[in-house]
């Protein structure tokens, strides 16, 4: 299948670069910026991206790619840092520039060859720079200018090489995904196959051939991303397939219920339904640190594992839900993601649980998970709940998890899945819960004063939950959700609703 690289240098948008050649029916993949010219000649990418990212190219320790890079005679197109390491690559000169351009600019496109055939010849862009160009390299020829920039596009076509100083993922460029479309199958000629079923066909084939005669454990969260992961592998190798399900009672109200409904019809793999209530909640007794809770829910599913294998196995792999955003955030891309939560589909599971893993769906986002889901007959009240963590409530309990905070999280978070429904905002929004910690306000109730929890209502959007913004909700509907939480959930006096985004939030307060 071809492929796209993009190159991180940091930008805020490198991951949004990937998502946009995938709307163009290409694969892509984000790498980090020093990913070595060897490795790159392995993977045979049709065409390579630069990202934008903070730095300059006159900083003595700017970011910079593998210089053998240039040689491949793979197209490359840098986009606004991407385009000044070009021109300084091939010996131009990069500048700060006085007239900086931040947002709206006009491109006057100068050059219809390739990169902008087909497209008008003025068109908004989405500037985001304090550098320009000074002077070009030999060899280049300017494809479009703004006001302030000279050479916002320029070329090279005997090296194959673009750049571009204005970013065309932001939907703030008009014609930004046809520019991105004419490198990516125009100028790099890759053909566009990737779609959801050729996904799913290849998936399935390289799951037979992974795991020949061996079995696989699937650990079934309750979510999507697993659900889809156990599909596969039943379609791939039947009844060398099984399944587990733990209730570690921090589930959402009559989850368990539901789970295994979805389950007996839609799967034919026998599935272990396994209840340790009691030994998560025990273990998690006194416990306050969002880490140390991570770190033993991990534990506790693995040893729970062990049971299992033990009396079902032998088995020789375990299936996880593990998305592209997870191996993203956990240090591919050097962000600092990786040490702000340990993150994990199921939980994070530790080294002398001695499984092979297979992770299905690594190379896709949410979204697209979703579209594979549909392709393989999951409902679509199931595909289109909310996202669940694998941790479960312990992350949306701040400090200790008690039963108390169990039973007000649960049912505040059933008021507000119940009344998004009821207002048909459920499905514009991409999770929304109660949290509720250790602080307590003073409430009248009949008279009476209460000293009760305070109860933290969360909604956001978001597109794959590595950025997230709180939901603008009518204040009726924010009335009712208060109203309802402090009526009808014994022991809460207070009511209050989180607006920070992600970041600098995170979606989950623990
Ligand atoms: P944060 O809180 O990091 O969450 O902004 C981003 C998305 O990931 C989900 N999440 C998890 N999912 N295991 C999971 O399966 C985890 O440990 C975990 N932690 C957070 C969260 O619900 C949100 O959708």
């Amino acid at each position: 299948m071809d492929k796209i690289i993009v190159f991180d240098f940091g930008s805020q948008y490198s991951n949004l670069i990937c998502r946009r050649v995938r709307e163009a029916n290409v694969y892509c993949e984000l790498l980090p910026f020093d990913t070595s010219a060897e490795e790159i000649g392995k993977m045979r990418p049709s065409g390579i991206i630069f990202s934008g990212g903070p730095s300059s190219v006159y900083f003595k320790n700017s970011p910079r790619p593998d210089k053998k890079i240039f040689e491949m005679g793979i197209p490359i197109l840098g986009i606004c840092y991407g385009h000044q390491l070009i021109v300084d690559r091939f010996g131009g000169v990069v500048r700060k520039s006085d007239g900086r351009e931040y947002g709206h600019a006009d491109l006057i496109v100068d050059n219809k060859t390739d990169l902008f055939n087909g497209l008008a010849d003025r068109i908004k862009c989405w500037m985001s720079h304090g550098d320009a160009a000074e002077m070009l390299p030999p060899g280049f020829e300017i494809l479009g200018h703004t006001e302030n920039s000279f050479s916002a596009a320029i070329a090279n076509r005997q090296r194959k090489v673009y750049g571009i100083q204005f970013h065309p993922e932001v939907v703030h460029t008009e014609h930004g995904i046809e520019i991105l479309k004419n490198f990516v199958r125009t100028i790099s000629k890759a053909k566009p196959s990737w779609n959801m079923k050729s996904f799913t066909e290849a998936a399935i084939d390289e799951i037979k051939q992974k795991v020949g005669e061996e079995k696989v454990l699937c650990a079934l969260s309750g979510g999507i991303d697993s659900a889809t992961v156990a599909m596969l592998l039943d379609k791939a190798i039947g009844e060398n397939l099984k399944c587990v399900f733990v209730d570690h009672g921090l589930l959402r109200e009559n989850e368990s219920a539901l789970v295994s409904k979805l389950f007996k019809q839609h799967l034919q793999s026998e599935v272990i339904y396994v209840n340790a209530e009691k030994q998560f909640l025990e273990k998690l007794k006194g416990i306050s640190d969002p880490e140390m809770k991570r770190r033993i829910i991990g534990e506790e599913f693995a040893r729970v594992f062990m049971d299992v294998v033990k009396e079902n196995g032998p088995f020789q792999w375990l299936a996880q839900g593990t998305l592209y955003p997870d191996v993203i955030e956990s240090g591919v891309s050097k962000g600092p993601a990786s040490a702000i939560k340990s993150h994990h589909n199921v939980a994070g599971l530790p080294e002398w649980l001695s499984l092979k893993t297979i992770e299905p769906l690594r190379t896709l986002y949410k979204d697209e998970v979703r579209r594979v889901a549909r392709l393989l007959g999951m409902p679509n009240e199931f595909i289109q709940r909310h996202p669940f963590p694998g941790p479960g409530l312990a992350v949306r309990i701040i400090g200790e998890v008690t039963s108390e905070k169990i039973r007000i999280a649960k049912s505040a978070s059933k008021i507000i899945e119940e009344e998004l429904v009821a207002s048909g905002l459920y499905h514009n929004v991409w999770q929304a819960f109660a949290s509720v910690g250790d602080d307590r306000a003073v409430g009248v109730v009949g008279d009476q004063r209460l000293y009760g929890h305070i109860v933290i209502i969360r909604i956001v959007e978001s597109i794959d939950a590595m950025t997230a913004d709180w939901c603008r909700l009518p204040y009726d509907l924010l009335r009712r959700l208060s109203d309802r939480i402090t009526n009808e959930v014994e022991d809460v006096s207070w009511v209050t609703y989180a607006v920070s985004s992600k970041p600098p939030s995170t979606i989950e307060p623990q």
